[in-house]
């Protein structure tokens, strides 16, 4: 009863506030050295990260209120450039893409907005959210004092800024936007680039600041923020950090709620006990704004992953997870933490903390509200040892690695590691749809080199030629080989090929056989293909198909990595030796032909005559489409796809892309949890084994009742009969006392 009643009323003092400043009195969002002030009032703000195209218009409204229920105040999304400039001057603010009707369903349910505008965003987004065009813009480098950049970054800013105040966004006008980023951790870049890192700094905050929102500029992770912009701290934790000047308030722009997966990499887990106690951490020295990275992380639609090898998935082991449940215990024990967080607010807000030693590893941090009222947090710092302490002569027992928050300096309402909430029961149950009667297309590569449109002498570099188009391009070349060959006659000599690529993985084909495939990984994007070539006497075709597997969003002038075969191409074990194929005629056809012929929609499904699979007419088993109808499963659980009979490849459902696939098995240190010096776990990793990713998010708005159409594009050979569409269901047991774990 009492959170319903609290919630009624910020909600009308929300209503209230917007009446006042759309009509009777100025709005201000400004700042002193102890908090966000919003209207002359000093906050404790409560944030979390829900990225707009990383979940559908359908699911928005959900999210934000299941936010709101969890004690957020803001939501905080960046703003993904390449989205919605896909090539220049021309925009696209549809569907997914609709950030003003994202930012009005924010405003709709009562909460704030922090508009993390970059444009450079990270994000394990395709190139960093950057649209690819960009890189060839003439004389452009990427965030540096350049001037064709600082141009197109001010223009796409501009832009944004001037739709947010045209629907009348800013909190300035009356609208949810509180605050604005610009850049997005840009620090560590600009030591690196010294001088030009320093001045593009001062160029992007005076753009940003010459805008004239009314509400305040952020840049995370870049100490030297010129005034009035705030720096502020991203991590697993942040209680180290202080702003760069005395008069600016603590802020952490992302407070790591989990983590993303990588395919090949296992699934990453942030312990809730240990993301509670950072957050009371940063707040009892003072910090005043936090945001959860993530609070929802979605699912990374087509090809909007980045990395490369980010997987479709952006769960990210957040509060809300990837289908828009509720994860327990994370979300329940951030709510009490909210809760009592909320309780201190005018205590935190109004003054320092007195600090008092309570033992070698504990503390008390009292907060008074000037009004004889107080507030404490009494911490155990130590990382196994729980500790009875004596606090205002009463006792308190804290578990290890632990923060007790008592908003009255008397009652301990809530301990970090105390969690009253069991772990969500999360099952992938079958649905009662069957997928009807699959029919296969084999992707035509008889002719790749009469269908070319480019030549050339040597590799060129894939994005050079497929601006991101597709993820795949065919290098295709031909070699003639003597008959008076040893190799042909069984000689000694055995004849192999290498093909050396910058990445991110490479199917061979030679005379249409295929002879194997080659991967780099996040780590090591380049690779060696090696294997034995089956070359025959007369002219031979060497195809090779290069494949992206989402460009990369981070790292130093990332913009300027090369993707695709870079060379050498080298035949080995011939008479005279080594062949080298680098430098001789190469043709190039930009992505497959099935994408040319639009075979992933309703619209163009029917270009081609489909087959129905028998061993008989097997044929090649790779680079095959397949495609089957089916009718909505019944229910309102969300869907997913289960796609572990696969091997590589991308799926559409009505023309709608929901993502790359791929059953590479996790692999790393797993079971296992990384410690931080002396911090308690931050990661845990699990899963190793198993796919990466098996399941894939199928929004229930993306389905009609019948007739569906799945179109699946698939690289390595599968079985597709064996696919099949579940409903995603959590159970989870909530206990009236607390549980601790320790
Ligand atoms: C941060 C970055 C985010 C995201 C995160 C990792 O450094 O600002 O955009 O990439 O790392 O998920």
């Amino acid at each position: 009863m009492e959170t319903i009643s609290v919630s009624k009323l910020l909600t009308l003092y929300f209503f209230t506030v917007l009446f006042l400043c759309s009509n009777l009195i100025q709005c201000s969002v400004t700042y002193d050295r102890k908090a966000i002030v919003i209207n002359g009032q000093r906050r404790i703000l409560i944030s979390g990260s829900i990225h707009y195209p990383r979940s559908t218009p359908e699911m928005w409204e959900d999210l934000i209120e299941k936010a709101k229920h969890g004690g957020l105040d803001v939501i905080d999304t960046y703003v993904f450039w390449n989205v919605h400039e896909p090539s220049p001057g021309n925009y696209n603010f549809e569907g997914r893409y609709n950030l003003v009707r994202f930012i009005k369903t924010v405003q709709k349910v009562g909460l704030y907005v922090h508009l993390r505008i970059g444009p450079y965003v990270c994000a394990e987004w395709n190139f960093g959210g950057f649209p690819v065009w960009l890189k060839y813009v003439p004389d452009i480098s990427f965030r540096t004092d350049n001037g064709p950049f600082k141009a197109a970054m001010q223009g796409f800013t501009q832009k944004i800024v001037q739709m947010m105040k045209n629907e009348k966004l800013f909190q300035s006008q009356g609208g949810p936007i509180i605050l604005s980023q610009i850049e997005n951790e840009f620090g560590p870049v600009s030591k690196a680039l010294g001088a030009a890192g320093l001045s593009y700094t001062n160029w992007a905050a005076k753009m940003a600041v010459g805008l004239g929102t009314g509400v305040p500029w952020v840049m995370c992770k870049e100490d030297d923020a010129p005034d009035p912009v705030i720096n502020a701290c991203n991590g697993f934790y942040c209680d180290y950090f202080t702003p760069n000047k005395p008069y600016k308030p603590t802020l952490w722009t992302e407070a790591w709620s989990g983590w993303f997966t990588e395919f090949g990499g296992p699934i990453v887990q942030r312990p809730v006990e240990d993301l509670a106690f950072a957050v009371a951490r940063f707040l009892q020295k003072g910090g005043s704004y936090f945001n959860y990275y993530m609070y929802h992380g979605g699912t990374n639609f087509g090809r909007s992953a980045g990395g490369p090898f980010i997987t479709t998935s952006y769960d990210y082991d957040a509060p809300i997870d990837e289908y828009g449940l509720l994860r327990q215990p994370k979300y329940t024990h951030l709510k009490d933490l909210h809760r009592a967080i909320k309780q201190c607010e005018h205590a935190l807000v109004s003054s320092d903390p007195t600090v008092i030693s309570l033992g070698t590893y504990e503390q008390a941090h009292v907060f008074s509200s000037g009004t004889g009222k107080c507030a404490a947090f009494l911490a155990n710092y130590h990382s196994n040892s729980s500790a009875s302490v004596t606090f205002n002569n009463r006792h308190y027992d804290l578990p290890a690695w632990s923060i007790s928050i008592l908003p009255d300096c008397v009652t301990d309402v809530f301990n970090t590691a105390r969690v009253r909430v069991g772990t969500s029961q999360i099952r992938m149950v079958p649905s009662n749809s069957k997928v009807l009667s699959w029919e296969t297309y084999n992707e035509d590569i008889s002719s790749l080199e009469e269908s070319s449109k480019i030549t050339a002498s040597g590799l060129i570099e894939q994005l050079n030629a497929t601006r991101d188009s597709s993820d795949y391009l065919w290098y295709i070349t031909s070699v003639d080989i003597s008959p008076s060959e040893s190799f042909l006659r069984g000689g000694l000599n055995k004849l192999s090929i290498s093909v050396n690529s910058a990445g991110d993985a490479v199917h061979v084909f030679i005379n249409g056989q295929f002879l194997g495939s080659a991967f780099g990984t996040n780590e090591q994007r380049s690779f060696t293909f090696n294997g034995p070539a089956n070359l025959r006497a007369g002219t031979n075709k060497i195809a090779l198909l290069s494949v992206a597997v989402g460009l990369p969003n981070v790292g130093f002038h990332f913009e300027t990595w090369k993707t695709g075969i870079i060379g050498p191409v080298l035949l080995h074990g011939l008479d005279h030796g080594q062949k080298d194929l680098t430098w001789q005629k190469w043709s190039y056809q930009v992505g497959l032909k099935g994408e040319a012929m639009n075979l992933v929609s309703p619209n163009g499904v029917s270009s081609v005559d489909w087959f129905i699979e028998s061993l008989a007419t097997q044929g090649q088993p790779q680079l095959k489409w397949h495609k089957a109808y089916f009718n909505a499963p019944d229910g309102v659980e969300p869907l997913a796809l289960d796609l572990g009979s696969m091997g590589k490849g991308q799926v559409w459902i009505n023309g709608q892309s929901i993502g790359r696939y791929w059953m590479v098995y996790a692999k790393g240190a797993c079971n296992s949890c990384n410690y931080a010096g002396t911090y308690r776990p931050v990661k845990c990793q699990l899963g190793c084994g198993n796919p990466s990713q098996r399941w894939y998010h199928v929004p229930r708005s993306w389905l009609k009742p019948t007739n569906n159409l799945m179109v699946v594009f698939e690289e390595l050979g599968g079985n597709p009969w064996k696919i099949s569409l579940v409903k995603r269901t959590i159970h989870t047991q909530i206990s009236s006392e607390p549980n601790t774990k320790n």
